[in-house]
């Protein structure tokens, strides 16, 4: 076998002349080095003629007994049927003769780290069949993703048989924390969305769906002991434009747990983690109308009609305040296995807080003061952010927060959360480079890049917007080795202020996210903007194939 990064010419696009008897069309060919995110290793063998050849009556295999491998066979299955234009059909291996074989080999990533052995696969292929093997299931599922990218071509409708060169990929992740935020508390997203969302995320080897539940305009998940927070929180009657003027458009819908349940299980299929964020104590308008008790003046409140950063936030003060977020803590933990959770902890004024007899009487009871860097209200975020630190911590999670429980805008550092707290560096790439710094493991998602529903971004067109996402360094610059272990990866957002519905969300995540995917999974120095741009074509070919409403770029 002669190893190479690129296969030869030969393979490149759909040139293989053979006129199939079943449609007496060219049969295209897999091309592996037209998949994003790209591979670690490709190689073709030699001669390179002796392909193997998919069609509508190759069977896929699967270990007996194993119903995770069955699941993921039938998913190859289904994707093929795209192609092949009827779903292929899948068979306990040994069974009959199967021309695509799926298995785990723990020992496949052997000397890697954790993560990257559990999600690492390899491609055999020959003429006899194509073998996809992973260090667990995670790697057997990005295999197949990456099979289905080889070999889906915008003309590929109605063909009934490819080709796929002789040869092997063997692959496994940069960095363990992939993820991509969509913001359902602005606009609200049935299920069937959400679900095509995760297919998407599935597609580009993503392994975290960061899923935003509350808002200040709308509270998302069914809480069994809170029932207001759906029945009041999750509608809002109309919004404000940027005008002050109201819509009069109703924005209502909540996700009930049998639901969230469903898409847990959903993503898990597809190799993704579900992690819910509840935001707190900022953006709770809307549990505030449902419980004005929660607030510092008792309300009354509204759902917010506005966006931006409102002042009435929760009561942190109030031991009936820990009370709740504790329950509701407890439901979205027995609903989300996912070890992190994400708690926001993002724009919180503290003009109520600075007023409030409760919060200020918390403040002495704890007997925080002024300090010249912090005052007194930050300091009692940072407590109630540890309080429920600790709390999750006690129940085997682990909590994720926005940037703002640590630094500002200006990288200062304005707060103190317990070390084991993830911080996630929204404000700028330097949010995240100084957490590293202070010793947490942090993700990086900075506004300027990785928001893709910021305006600013979305006015970039063609090479410049795609450079806003590719010339970013997961790590940021400056840090020492040891500081850029704490950096688990990178993160994309989609928030929905103004994003109401599925298309117009495809045309914002569509295709940058291939872009983000490149950084999060690729190798770094395999790092090529030409070459990414001839994997970016493909990829936006393949989503038109599918019908989605991915942006129009003009390349060079
Ligand atoms: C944020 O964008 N407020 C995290
Ligand atoms: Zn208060």
């Amino acid at each position: 076998m002669r190893f190479r990064h690129v296969l030869s010419s030969v393979t490149l696009m759909v040139t293989l002349v053979l006129f199939s008897a079943c449609d007496q069309k060219e049969v295209l060919t897999g091309d592996f080095s037209l998949v994003s995110p790209l591979p670690r290793m490709i190689a073709s063998d030699e001669p390179i003629d002796s392909p193997m050849v998919i069609s509508c009556r190759t069977f896929i295999g699967y270990p007996e007994g194993n119903d995770a491998l069955r699941d993921a066979a039938e998913m190859l299955a289904q994707q093929l049927g795209y192609i092949l234009g009827t779903p292929l059909r899948t068979v306990p291996s040994g069974k009959r003769s199967t021309g695509i074989r799926l298995r785990i080999d723990p020992e496949l990533g052997a000397g890697l780290a954790d993560f990257q052995q559990k999600e690492c696969y390899r491609i055999m292929s020959d003429a006899d069949g194509i073998s996809i093997g992973g260090g667990s299931i995670l790697g057997v599922l990005h295999g197949i993703q990456t099979l289905v990218k080889a070999l889906l071509f915008p003309d590929a409708a109605g063909r009934c048989r490819f080709v796929l060169p002789a040869g092997t990929v063997f692959d496994y992740p940069e960095f363990p924390y992939r993820a991509f935020m969509l913001d359902c508390g602005r606009h609200f997203f049935p299920v069937e969305d959400v679900k095509h969302v995760i297919d998407i995320l599935a597609l580009h080897n993503l392994n975290y769906f960061h899923w935003h539940l509350s808002e200040d305009q709308g509270w998302r998940l069914e809480i069994k002991k809170y029932p207001r927070l759906t029945e009041v929180g999750s509608y809002r009657p109309g919004t404000r434009d940027p005008q002050d003027v109201l819509d009069g458009i109703p924005v209502s819908g909540f996700y009930t747990q049998d639901e969230a349940r469903e898409i847990v299980r959903y993503a898990a299929e597809r190799g993704i983690t579900v992690i819910p964020e509840i935001d707190l104590p900022g953006h709770t308008t809307a549990a505030l109308a449902a419980y004005p008790s929660l607030g510092c003046t008792g309300g009354p409140y509204e759902v917010a009609n506005r966006y931006g950063v409102l002042d009435d936030v929760l009561c942190v003060g109030k031991d009936e305040t820990m009370t709740f977020v504790k329950d509701v803590l407890a439901e979205v933990m027995d609903i989300f296995p996912s070890e992190y959770i994400h708690l926001g902890g993002d724009e919180c004024p503290k003009v109520r807080w600075a007023e409030c007899p409760d919060c200020q009487r918390k403040i002495r009871e704890l007997g925080l003061r002024d300090n010249g860097n912090k005052t007194k209200e930050e300091l009692l975020q940072s407590w109630f952010t540890s309080e429920l630190e600790a709390y999750l911590a006690e129940h085997g999670r682990r909590m994720i927060c926005w940037n703002d429980v640590l630094c500002d805008w200006g990288d200062h550092v304005v707060g103190e959360p317990s070390k084991r707290t993830v911080i996630a560096g929204w404000m700028r790439p330097a949010s995240a480079a100084i957490a590293a710094r202070e010793g947490y493991d942090a993700i990086l998602c900075p506004v300027g890049h990785f928001y893709f529903s910021n305006a600013t971004n979305n006015k970039l067109e063609g090479l410049d917007l795609i450079r806003s996402v590719y010339d970013v360094s997961v790590i940021p610059e400056g840090l020492t080795h040891e500081e850029s272990r704490h950096i688990l990866g990178a993160e994309a957002c989609i928030w929905t202020e103004r994003v109401a519905d599925r298309s117009d969300l495809e045309w914002k995540l569509l295709p940058r996210l291939s872009t983000l995917a490149e950084l999060q999974w690729s190798d770094p120095a395999a790092h090529d903007l030409d070459a990414y741009l001839l994997r970016l074509r493909h990829m936006t070919d393949l989503y038109r194939f599918r019908g989605w409403n991915a942006r129009e770029l003009i390349l060079p």
